[in-house]
């Protein structure tokens, strides 16, 4: 049984669907990514679950209530912004314990409240800091807490990390992530980055103008797209169609039959750079797979590995691979028949 349910939800702004018919249904404890592109919909959810803006059709419940058109305050849920939204000329303690002071808890009670949560978030002895004292990293951990003061039911995350930079930005998702074990709070994350929605969700909503366009697993999403729209977003960054491959010669797909739609249904094949080998012409051939022979025209070191262009007739595709191949070396590219994702043509948008 689901503890938080979305249900059939649509929002507009003026003539503009922003939301169609969302369903979503989050289980109690449960972490769900909201991922997808700039305008999709994601703060728009967060804001209609939080009750800051109206709601067209459609349902909100949390543990059976409806709180569709309940005020903000009467829904104990809570949001972290991506701008932190903390009061600049209050120390951190106070910061911390502003809603608690709002819902007239007890001097004495709201100073052990905000002490746990010091000690919960690994701000200790930061209490009397004003909060522009604090690093970004800091500042969102402050924020964390104020939000989890209250014990809300649902605590919301509208990109808590993009402010903070790439080092910072790995810690505090590893202890929000952590946290959420341990406390076991039910949250809704935003973010636009792939990874982060990997690591710390249970579950991903790919969202895409306004649709949920695949919810599932972390490992669903990222092996299994379900649209074309999901592969391209979770990285497939090469793509090549089925007219594509019997007009070319140095092409050919072995494919097996479960994999493939209907025969005569045009396809369009996605699959990452990561999941292509490099291999030499004199090389023995592959008896399954995606099998491409072209000449590569560019490299770039990334850190770890190489990643080449490789040109076959009108196509250029992407290969990574550990070691360097030189520009003007013929190769053949090999994607192993599971790293494909396979996708009727009238599905590509
Ligand atoms: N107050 C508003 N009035 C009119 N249109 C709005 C308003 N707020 C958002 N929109 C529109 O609704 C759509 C969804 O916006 P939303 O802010 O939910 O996107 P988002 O997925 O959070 O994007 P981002 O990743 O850039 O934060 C966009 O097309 C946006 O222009
Ligand atoms: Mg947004």
């Amino acid at each position: 049984m689901s503890y938080l349910n979305i249900s059939r939800l649509k929002i507009s702004y003026g003539e503009k669907v922003v939301l169609h018919n969302i369903d979503l249904a989050v289980a109690k404890g449960e972490m769900i990514a909201l991922l997808g592109p700039s305008g999709c919909g994601k703060t728009t959810l967060l804001n209609a679950l939080c009750g800051f803006i109206n709601v067209n059709a459609g349902d909100i419940s949390i543990a059976g209530r409806d709180i569709t058109h309940s005020a903000p305050e009467q829904r104990n849920i809570t949001m972290v912004f991506q701008s932190y939204a903390l009061w600049p000329h209050l120390t951190v303690a106070k910061n911390i314990g502003y809603g608690l002071k709002l819902r007239k808890w007890r001097r004495e009670d709201i100073d052990r409240r905000v002490e746990e949560l010091l000690q919960i978030v690994n701000l200790v002895g930061l209490a009397e800091m004003k909060v522009t004292e604090l690093s970004g990293g800091q500042r969102q951990r402050v924020a964390l807490a104020r939000a989890l003061a209250i014990e809300p039911d649902v605590l919301v995350l509208d990109e808590p990390l993009s402010n903070l930079d790439a080092k910072v930005r790995l810690n505090v998702r590893h202890e929000i992530k952590s946290l959420q074990k341990r406390l076991g709070f039910t949250s809704l994350i935003v973010t636009h980055d792939q990874q982060e929605a990997l690591v710390m969700a249970d579950r991903i909503a790919v969202l895409n103008q306004g649709r949920i366009e695949q919810i599932g697993t972390p490992e669903d999403i990222y092996q299994r797209p379900a649209t074309p729209f999901v592969a391209d977003f979770m990285g497939a960054d090469n793509r090549i169609s089925s007219v594509d491959i019997q007009r070319c010669p140095q092409i050919t797909l072995h494919a097996s039959a479960d994999s493939l739609l209907p025969p005569g249904q045009q396809q369009m094949i996605y699959f990452r750079s990561a999941d292509v080998g490099i291999g030499q012409l004199t090389d023995s051939r592959p008896d399954q797979g995606l099998i491409i022979e072209g000449t590569v025209e560019q490299s770039a070191f990334l850190g770890n590995l190489y990643r080449h262009s490789v040109r076959c007739n009108n196509h250029l595709l992407l290969a990574d691979a550990g070691a360097c191949w030189q520009a003007g070396s013929s190769v053949r590219l090999h994607v192993p028949a599971t790293a494909l994702h396979i996708f009727a043509s009238s599905h590509v948008r």
